[in-house]
């Protein structure tokens, strides 16, 4: 660009009217509005180039000067005035530091013009700041880079045109040698569109913000591009270096520990150099080595890893070896600073995923901060890096339109030439739903061209018939498929050379993730089933106070913006402050690298088998623990867990005799070490395993019968009292000793507080799921009606109640016996019977209230965390102990949460040991909560939740399965409620203190 007339100095009038042509300039190319042009997706930026540490760099964050129009027309008018600027942090958003709302949209665009139009009222901020430059830059080549801007950028610098860039996740750079001024003050502008012609290719399914999201920096020095590929030969044995760059450079290869491997100079910017037997980079043992280059001006260094991808034999290999994907799919989130994510937050995202096993990230759907890939290069972290295009709202359209072809290929190379130099970086996707169009095919064609070593990947490209595609996508990578399509997949599709891996599956929204280890089964029958990555890493929450001082998160609709998809976005394993929901802990046990399988369980020999593809267990140490009755009655360590990939090492464990009572084993593998991520002691795998048992027997009969009087007949015990009303049928008082523990009871409850897969409350058109059956049937609304209340034959009364939430008494008869047992207990056995429109139900149990102040649990059955028919696989059957506050589950929309399957006894105490004793018959599902299912399902946010002092618990023969159906296929019909009929039976206890020995 030519150095214009360097004209008058800041502050000085003159400036006004040289801005106010600078930049419209800019703004409008031929006299037409420029950010209304999809054919012209960036002026004046540099090509991209790979992410280099470089030892020349000013960093500009910080405060900005900082003010906002409501249209680009404003902008130049306003870039002249003096006063009324404010000020914003940078990297930030200004939709997130109070200047305008953020807006959430899945699919819609959040306004009704069609592309390339987009609406007048288009808020442009103004971000202004001053900075000088060392004087040592003087004959250097000085380059401007913002790392992401959200909205189209327009730069001035020193009232001068820099350029302008429309891809909002990917660097734009800018060549300001000429443009410097030195040993003066330099002033930069940036000015950010909210809404361009790129915003059509940008409708990902997430906050709409706006802002500089990434550090702006300023370096200095000749190094350009560098491409370098570290890659294995045929046999797997050697590696080989080859390096493309601009200019003339040194270059020293060090090794994972810092020593230094070579030095060489390019030739003609090339360098291809064999190595022997260099360590290999996997997501398992990541060796990273460092590229270290050094230009006449300038020093600049990359890690590179050793390590080759391929697809061969519908297998996606890395070295060779087919490996598994234990994916998340993950954006750019921070409940407080919205995408402007911080290193510090990326490295916890990082850890947490290592420590829940995760190996896999899709950087759905942009690139992400090259940091981020740092650190998957360096924790070890399998990455699907994205290009920044989603078209959702013109799915067909966009992919297809001229206009937005060099777009399409330009976000593409975007992408490609930021990280091309990350091992971690596997495969590359061309975007996500767009349809699938040639402007796809431009950019794969690109792609390929650029970079053979990577295989492609894009969902569009077999949407609807996965058999096509190929041109774009190396796997067959479906979105929320059935497990019994892929499956079926599996077994037919012989003429398809590509494995299959689900880019999106599992959707995470409320308490979800069910039927996650049925995925993982079919992943491990069949190997071309290559694993996944579940939808999503995080809910999109954003951090509110509501009028009491409550912090809860928002979500679409809360900033007044509409249309909105509600909570659609908080469908993440983890809360926006990374607090891990329980389905994240399904993952980790799915995902671990060790599987533990019975050989002669009943004389303890169990086969420990490593299901990794590169690296020993040895870094694990193993412990098992034999649980009587929940009773730790042995316990022991496994020998050195040398196993190699894919072996396995027979073991022999001393369990002793088995006596009566329930016997379960349980391993564990901690680190032996600690790593970058985790620290000694860290819980890797753990599983259980049953022995065969004896049970012990059942209580007997009492021989005491019940007594009547006018209102209710009475059960009695020297441990126990239990009144049943003849009008209501209900028990109104369990008492001992005069004190009475229970409120209102047991009653019939067959609904629960939808979750987000029985239906989408706030999003009643996209409804998916039984829960508009269930509202037509009223079974949040349930009446019951007494239609038997009697003395039973044996001693203990008989009620049968009719209940119905619409009036329609045949839908549901309930019957219960109530009888007092030899050892002090009320037996009650229940009888459920369902009229023909009553299937496939949340759940079928009772629900009793019970007085305040018995809030200490104690459990025996699986724990620790809630557990679901369908998401069982991380629980253990043991002891457990936690407070009926404490199992509340703070799901963003506040829903169903706390179930516990399998229990076999449990019990809500005061600190005395005082209260309520449950045995199941054999077992019994339960949850304890301050909530009733109702104050639930009519909360909208964490904070309109008002814990009631009484206690809350369900007793559940069954519940229905969570599954994932808020996107993707309903709960299999094997964790459905299907029966027309349930019998179930507990024992009720009313515990002294804690001295006492539970019953049974
Ligand atoms: C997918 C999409 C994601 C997200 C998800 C639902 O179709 O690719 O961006 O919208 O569904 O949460
Ligand atoms: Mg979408």
């Amino acid at each position: 660009m030519a150095p214009r007339d360097r004209g008058p100095e800041p502050g000085e009038r003159r400036w006004t009217n040289h801005y106010v042509s600078a930049l419209d300039e800019l703004l409008y190319l031929g006299g037409r509005p420029s950010w209304e042009l999809p054919e012209v997706s960036s002026l004046h930026r540099l090509p991209p180039r790979a992410t280099l540490a470089r030892s020349a760099v000013r960093l500009l964050d910080g405060e900005w000067d900082f003010r906002l129009v409501d249209r680009p027309e404003e902008a130049s008018r306003a870039l002249g005035l003096r006063r009324g600027w404010d000020s914003l942090a940078v990297p930030g958003l200004w939709t997130m530091q109070g200047f305008e709302k953020p807006h959430y949209t899945n699919v819609v665009m959040p306004y009704s013009e069609r592309p390339p139009s987009v609406p007048d009222e288009n808020a442009t901020g103004i971000f202004r700041r001053r900075f000088t430059v060392p004087h040592a830059w003087r004959r250097k080549r000085i380059v401007l880079h913002f790392g992401a801007s959200e909205g189209a950028l327009y730069v001035l610098l020193n009232g001068e045109p820099v350029g302008f860039s429309k891809d909002s996740r990917t660097p734009a750079e800018f060549d300001v040698t000429e443009l410097v001024a030195h040993g003066v003050e330099n002033e930069l502008v940036a000015v950010v569109l909210r809404w361009s012609d790129a915003s059509f290719v940008e409708d990902q399914d997430q906050w709409w913000h706006s802002g500089l999201s990434r550090s702006v920096v300023l370096y200095a020095g000749s190094i350009g591009d560098v491409f370098a590929q570290a890659s294995l030969d045929d046999g797997y044995r050697h590696g080989l270096l080859s390096i493309a760059a601009e200019g003339s450079l040194d270059v020293e290869l060090l090794d994972p520990r810092g020593r230094t491997v070579f030095t060489a100079p390019l030739e003609d910017g090339r360098l291809d150099r064999p190595l022997r037997s260099p360590r290999w980079w996997s997501a398992e043992e990541p060796a990273l080595y460092t590229l270290v280059l050094s230009g006449d001006d300038e020093r600049a260094r990359c890690h590179v890893g050793f390590r080759r991808v391929e697809i061969r034999d519908g297998r996606l290999l890395v070295n060779g070896k087919a490996i598994s994907i234990n994916g998340v799919n993950r954006h750019d989130h921070d409940d407080v600073r919205g995408r402007a994510v911080t290193r510090e937050l990326m490295e916890a995202d990082a850890r947490l995923m290592k420590q829940f096993n995760v190996n896999a990230v899709r950087t759905s759907h942009y690139p992400n901060d090259p940091y981020w890939l740092d650190l998957c290069d360096r924790y070890g972290m399998y990455v699907v890096d994205e290009a920044n295009i989603e078209s959702h709202a013109f799915y067909d359209d966009v992919c297809r339109d001229p206009r937005y072809a060099a777009a399409f290929v330009e976000r593409v190379r975007n992408m490609v030439e930021r990280d091309k130099n990350h091992p971690s970086v596997i495969v590359w996707s061309l975007g996500n739903e767009s349809g699938y169009g040639p402007n796809h095919d431009a950019a794969a064609g690109w792609l390929r061209s650029r970079d053979p070593s990577r295989p492609l990947h894009y969902e569009g490209a077999i949407h609807g018939d996965w058999a096509g595609g190929g041109h774009a996508t190396d796997v067959v990578c479906p979105m929320y498929a059935p497990v019994e399509a892929i499956e079926a997949w599996a077994a037919q599709a012989e003429d398809d050379s590509r494995p299959l891996i689900l880019c999106e599956y599992s959707h995470a929204m409320g308490n979800s993730n069910g039927g996650l280890a049925d995925y993982y089964a079919a992943f491990e029958r069949h190997d071309r089933l290559q694993g996944g990555f579940i939808w999503e890493w995080i809910d999109h929450g954003i951090r509110q106070t509501d009028e009491r001082g409550r912090e809860y998160w928002a979500y679409g609709g809360d900033f007044g913006d509409v249309p909105n998809d509600a909570n659609f976005c908080a469908d993440g394993l983890v809360w926006p402050d990374r607090t891990p929901h329980p389905g994240l802990f399904e993952l980790k046990q799915l995902a671990q690298p060790v599987r533990v399988e019975p050989v002669e369980p009943a004389r303890g020999r169990f086969r420990i088998r490593n299901v990794l593809s590169f690296a020993s267990l040895a870094h694990l140490r193993g412990e098992w623990e034999l649980g009587v009755d929940g009773d730790v009655a042995k316990r022991g360590r496994l020998p050195a867990l040398r196993i190699e990939p894919g072996e396995a090492l027979d073991v022999s464990l001393d369990l002793g005799d088995a006596g009566p009572g329930e016997r379960l084993v349980t391993f564990r593998f901690v680190l032996r070490r600690e790593t970058e991520w985790a620290p000694t002691g860290h819980e890797v795998a753990w599983q259980q395993l049953p022995l065969p048992s004896r049970a012990r027997r059942a209580a007997r009969a009492s021989r005491r019968a019940a007594a009547e009087t006018d209102e209710a007949f009475l059960l009695g015990s020297p441990e126990l009292r239990a009144v049943v009303d003849k009008k209501t049928g209900m028990l109104t008082e369990l008492s001992r000793n005069g004190r009475n523990v229970l409120r209102e009871g047991p009653r019939l409850q067959l609904w629960r507080a939808a979750t987000d897969n029985d239906g989408l409350r706030l999003i009643p058109n996209r409804a998916a799921g039984p829960l508009p059956g269930w509202l037509e049937l009223g079974l949040d609304r349930l009446d019951h009606q007494v239609a038997v209340c009697n003395l039973a034959g044996d001693g203990g009364v008989e009620v049968v109640h009719e209940v119905s939430g619409r009036g329609e008494w045949g839908d549901a008869r309930h019957r219960q016996v109530y009888r007092l047992l030899a050892s002090g207990g009320l037996l009650v056995e229940n009888e459920v019977l369902l009229g023909p429109e009553l299937r496939d139900l949340p759940r079928v149990g009772v629900v009793l209230v019970l007085e305040p102040g018995l809030d200490r649990l104690a459990w025996f059955g699986r724990g620790p965390w809630e557990s679901y028919p369908d998401r069982v696989a991380s629980t253990v059957v043991g002891r457990f102990e936690s407070s009926v506050s404490d199992q509340y589950v703070r799901y963003i929309l506040p829903q169903e949460h706390g179930h516990h399957c399998d229990a076999r006894r449990l019990a809500l105490t005061d600190d005395a040991g005082f209260g309520l004793e449950v045995a199941g018959r054999p077992t019994i599902g339960f949850s304890a909560s301050h909530f009733t299912a109702g104050d639930l399902y009519a909360a909208r946010h964490t904070c309109d939740l008002e814990p009631r002092p009484e206690i809350v618990l369900s007793l559940d023969h069954a519940q229905r399965g969570l599954g994932t159906a808020s996107c993707g296929p309903d709960t299999s019909e094997r964790y459905r409620l299907l029966e027309p009929a349930y019998r179930f039976a507990y024992v009720l206890r009313v515990t002294w203190s804690r001295q006492e020995k539970p019953g049974s």
